[in-house]
Parts: C-alpha cells; sequence; structure tokens
C-alpha cells in the first residue's frame, strides 16, 4: 500500500549554515520520536551535500528542489539529476507551480526531467494545482487532471509507480489560505481515479497524493485525515522544526 510522506520544501531560504543546522534539527528530533510516515527535507542544491553529512538517511530523506532537463554538458548554471544523486539524496521536487510560473516549465521539459530523475534512481515528487481563476471558473479538476496526463503518462506502469505526486492549489501557496480538507479530498480522490483511468486501480492505489498549500501543525491532522491524502509538502512550516515536527506529528 501507499506511503504516507512529510515533505519540506525549503525553497530559496537558508544559508548553508542555517539549513545544516536546521536538518540536524529536524534528524535529532525524529530520531527520539516514533513516526507514522516517511520525512524528507527538500533542500537548494548547494545544501545538498553538507546536509546529506549531518542526516541520518534511515530517519530522513534528502531532496532536491529541481534538476536539469538534460543529462549532462554545456547547459551552465543547470544541476542534473545524476549530480543530484550523487550527493545521496533520493528525492527531487518536479513541476513546483513557481517553477511552472517564473521559470516557464512546461509539461515537454518535466517529462524530460521526470525520465532523467528516474533514470538516476531518484523518487520524483511531482507537483500539480490549479491557480485561483480556474478554482473560481470551475475548470479545476480538467486543469490538474491534464498536468497529470501531460506529465506523467508517457511512463510505463512500473515507472508511473514510482512517482509521488504533490497536488498544490496556487491560491493556497505562502497564502496562510489552505484548502479545506474536503477540497484536498475532492481532488486527491478525482487524482486517483484519472491515474486507475489510465493506470489501473492497484498503481491508483499505490500512489502517494500529497498535499501542499498553507499546510500547518494546526490543520495537518484534519488534512491526513482524508482517505486520499497520503502526507503534504510543506513550505513555509518546513522552515521551524518545532512547526516541521508537529506536521510530521499530525500522522
Ligand atoms: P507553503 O506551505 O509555504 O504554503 O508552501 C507550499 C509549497 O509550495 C510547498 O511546495
Amino acid at each position: 500500500m501507499r506511503k504516507n510522506i512529510v515533505a519540506g520544501n525549503w525553497k530559496m531560504n537558508t544559508t548553508v549554515a542555517e539549513g545544516v543546522a536546521l536538518a540536524k534539527e529536524v534528524n535529532e528530533a525524529l530520531k527520539g520520536s516514533k513516526t507514522n510516515c516517511d520525512v524528507v527535507i527538500c533542500v537548494p542544491f548547494t545544501h545538498l551535500c553538507p546536509v546529506a553529512d549531518v542526516i541520518d538517511s534511515n530517519v530522513l530523506g534528502l531532496g532536491a528542489e529541481n534538476c536539469a532537463d538534460h543529462e549532462k554538458g554545456a547547459y551552465t548554471g543547470e544541476v542534473s539529476a545524476s549530480m543530484i544523486a550523487s550527493t545521496g539524496a533520493g528525492y527531487v521536487i518536479l513541476g513546483h507551480s513557481e517553477r511552472r510560473q517564473y521559470y516557464g516549465e512546461t509539461s515537454e521539459t518535466l517529462r524530460e526531467k521526470v525520465a532523467l530523475a528516474l533514470a538516476n534512481g531518484l523518487t520524483p515528487i511531482f507537483c500539480i494545482g490549479e491557480v485561483l481563476e480556474e478554482r473560481e471558473n470551475d475548470t479545476f479538476n480538467d486543469v490538474v487532471a491534464r498536468q497529470v496526463e501531460e506529465g506523467l503518462f508517457n511512463l510505463s506502469a512500473e515507472d508511473f509507480g514510482k512517482i509521488v505526486l504533490a497536488y498544490e492549489p496556487v491560491w493556497a501557496i505562502g497564502t496562510g489560505k489552505t484548502a479545506t480538507a474536503e477540497q484536498a479530498e475532492d481532488m486527491h480522490a478525482h487524482i486517483r481515479s484519472v491515474i486507475a483511468g489510465k493506470y489501473g486501480q492497484e498503481v491508483a492505489d499505490n500512489t502517494s497524493i500529497l498535499y501542499g498549500g498553507s499546510c500547518k501543525p494546526s490543520n495537518a491532522a484534519e488534512l491526513f485525515a482524508k482517505p486520499d491524502v497520503d502526507g503534504g509538502l510543506i513550505g513555509g512550516a518546513a522552515l521551524k522544526c518545532a512547526d516541521f515536527m508537529g506536521i510530521v506529528n499530525a500522522f
């Protein structure tokens, strides 16, 4: 059956020293407690190696926030999936709405990134989600289904089984405005039915679908109690150990 996962997305925050200190703190907190989910932190590229050195990979997973859409070569400033894997990281966030919005990521480039991540043994945390206008004009179910289909449905069932999905309604990211647990559950069930239509019910039932967008200790338990919500992708609240652990412990 699918895993419950709480993953932090640090975005472009913390210096290396601050990030290492935060990672150590989370690692220590996890060692001292029994959790009912896998816990991952996704950190800036500069932080991957020093963070990998201070965490115990048995209690805390490590991921990047993006990877290049090419294997290697003359792509100044890019970081490849194999470079990420070589740091010891096991995950990579792909298709975050901030990358789709500000860096022009399309389903086409995301298909390349997903393929390279998988080829290098990384688990993609693939983000999808509608903007406010699409929520308000009632096209959100179609928009999100299309993001899943265009970004991932070229994969074999075996490869699709390696993907973690994160539903992040763009209007809820960093706004303090969380989707209600019912809105999250409705969308997650919809996504699962779209997956079942392509790959069958067993693959759909085995896919972890995380919720992201202003998730915090005070609302995590209600969200995670929903049958199709398998955890969270956490932005702001992942930058404070106590808040992040409060969400982890909501399971
Ligand atoms: P916030 O938790 O800060 O709303 O960010 C969510 C997010 O974008 C995680 O990827």
